[in-house]
Parts: C-alpha cells; sequence; structure tokens
C-alpha cells in the first residue's frame, strides 16, 4: 500500500480565518465600517440549518456583522424577491447569501437574479459566472476557491495537469471547472450521462467528487497517485454500511450509534486512502474551507464596496 497523503481543510480554513479577522481588525482600527453579511434562510431544512449557522458564527469570530434571517417555509417568491431587493439597495449589507436549496415553488434564478452582483459572495449571480468564464475580476463560489486553496496549499501543480470532475452543479461542478482551466488544467467535466466514468476518472491526476452520492467513488476511478478532492457530504445511518466503509476507524461506528449517523463524502474512503496520492477527509476536508472563503469574499466585496481609491471591486 502506498502513503497517501490527508489534506487537512480543518488547517488551511484555520490559517484563513485568522487572516481575515486580522484585516477586519484593521479595517475597523483605521475607522471604517466592518463587513456585514447578511444570511438568509427559507424554511427548516436540518442540513442548510447547520450551514447557515456555522457561517453565522464564523462571521462573528471574524469580526464581521451577521444578519441572519430566518424565514418560515411558506415565504412566497414576491416576499423573499422583495427581501432581497431591500438587502441589495441597503446601505450597510455587503453581503448576502440565500441557502440553497429553496423551498419548492420559488425559482431559486429569480432570486439570484436579484442579489446586487456587487454583494453577490455566493458568485452565483449570472454577472458573476459570466466574469468568471471570461476571466474578468468578480465574485466567485466558495466551494471551487476552497478546492483551489486546497490543491495550493498542498503544492499540487495544477497547470498542464489531467483535471477530472465528477458532477456538473453550478454550484461546484461547473465553476471548479471554469477554475481549474483558468490554472490551465486539462479539465473533463463529467456528469451522470458520461460514458464509462470510471475510465474517464482514472485519466486523472486530479478528480474532483462532487455528485452527492455515499462513497460513489470507489478504487477503479483512482489513477494510483492521484489527488482526490471529496466535496460530498453524507449520512450513513446503518452501522454495517459504516463498517464496509471505514472498517475499524476509530469512533465511527460509534458515531452511528450514538448521534444516528456518520458523514461519508462521495468518494470511498479507504479506496481513496489506498489508491490516491492525496486526498480530503469528509468530515474535515474541502468544507471548512468553503465558510472561510465565504468570509474571504465578504470582505473583498465589502472592500470594493467601501471604494478603496484607485481600485474598482467586482461590482463596479
Ligand atoms: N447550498 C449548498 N452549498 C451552498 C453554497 O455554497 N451557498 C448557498 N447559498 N447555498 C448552498
Amino acid at each position: 500500500m502506498t502513503m497517501s497523503r490527508i489534506l487537512d481543510g480543518r488547517g488551511a480554513a484555520k490559517q484563513i480565518r485568522a487572516e481575515i479577522a486580522s484585516e477586519v481588525a484593521a479595517m475597523r482600527a483605521a475607522g471604517i465600517e466592518p463587513p456585514c453579511l447578511a444570511a438568509v434562510l427559507v424554511g427548516d431544512n436540518p442540513a442548510s440549518s447547520i450551514y447557515v449557522s456555522n457561517k453565522v458564527k464564523a462571521c462573528t469570530q471574524a469580526g464581521i456583522i451577521p444578519r441572519e434571517i430566518r424565514l418560515p417555509s411558506t415565504t412566497t417568491q414576491m416576499e423573499l424577491l422583495a427581501l432581497v431587493r431591500e438587502l441589495s439597495r441597503s446601505g450597510d449589507v455587503d453581503g448576502i447569501l440565500v441557502q440553497m436549496p429553496l423551498p419548492a415553488g420559488i425559482d431559486p434564478r429569480a432570486i439570484i437574479a436579484a442579489i446586487d452582483p456587487a454583494r453577490d459572495v455566493d458568485g452565483f449571480h449570472p454577472i458573476n459566472v459570466g466574469r468568471l468564464w471570461s476571466g474578468e475580476e468578480g465574485l466567485v463560489p466558495c466551494t471551487p476557491l476552497g478546492i483551489l486553496e486546497m490543491l495550493d496549499s498542498a503544492e499540487i501543480e495544477i497547470e498542464g495537469a489531467e483535471a477530472v470532475i465528477i458532477g456538473r452543479s453550478d454550484i461546484v461542478g461547473k465553476p471548479t471547472a471554469a477554475l481549474l482551466l483558468r490554472k490551465h488544467a486539462t479539465v473533463t467535466l463529467c456528469h451522470s450521462r458520461t460514458r464509462d466514468l470510471a475510465g474517464v476518472a482514472a485519466r486523472a491526476d486530479i478528480l474532483v467528487a462532487a455528485i452527492g452520492r455515499a462513497a460513489f467513488v470507489t478504487r477503479d476511478f483512482i489513477k494510483p497517485g492521484a489527488t482526490v478532492i471529496d466535496v460530498g457530504i453524507n449520512q450513513v445511518v446503518d452501522v454495517a454500511v459504516a463498517r464496509g466503509l471505514f472498517g475499524d476507524e476509530p469512533g465511527r461506528l460509534e458515531e452511528v450509534r450514538t448521534k444516528g449517523y456518520t458523514l461519508v463524502g462521495d468518494v470511498h474512503p479507504r479506496d481513496a486512502a489506498e489508491r490516491s496520492g492525496a486526498w480530503t477527509p469528509v468530515p474535515g476536508g474541502v468544507g471548512p474551507l468553503t465558510v472561510a472563503l465565504l468570509l474571504r469574499n465578504t470582505v473583498k466585496a465589502a472592500k470594493a464596496r467601501r471604494g478603496s481609491p484607485g481600485r474598482r471591486g467586482p461590482g463596479a
């Protein structure tokens, strides 16, 4: 068995969050208004609720002012549109995040289109998507930024590498393809209708899994020595299934018994450990970096809106 490196997202995220905190402290010390992030959650999806709480907590720790807005699942599209438009006009909101998915009956595209692109810290607005693909300065989605940050901190060479992404979502797959392309990788974007998915994946020097299926990526998808980035967060509730995935890894079976579940990514953890050169664990891989990059995007948006002389920001 080759020795595979575990890429620690928690450590990398901690470092970024400390950098953001000192940037915000410097803004305050200079008499500049600190950044403010509005985080909107509609409905009571338990995972979304945890994500929003984590984002709000991370803001507070970094000195960013959170404005947490929780709305009932009965909220109409008109009501949410009105809120987003108000936040987009507000003098003291720098970043706006509407947690996805939205309840059925609300069109996410209509909501995203109503966000001021200069405050679109998720990078979901068509203006920011266009800027990303055309190589212009703009706000870029947080998870893809986290993936690039992970590769950078692990000193994985991107230029000229074969990068294969499994999953073509607007939040992860597509923007990650754009970023890797910008860094001169040869990019293949796979999806549910890709023929011989394992065969295509096995060409990758850098393999990104973002499909939302527990342990879908197994050893035959992984070229020996490849870097494997696992974006999935899936719950495993069955002790026997957990044993198959984690073997004797301490704490996992115990977690299923006590909490009712343990988390697994889109990559089979034992296969990744055995075949890859480096891989991101779940939890503790890309996830923590996503939150850190949201903070960075918020500071970037705030600084651009404060209008430092001679510099035009993402929304300018
Ligand atoms: N749902 C899953 N990931 C994200 C994200 O990065 N931003 C928002 N707003 N919703 C999400």
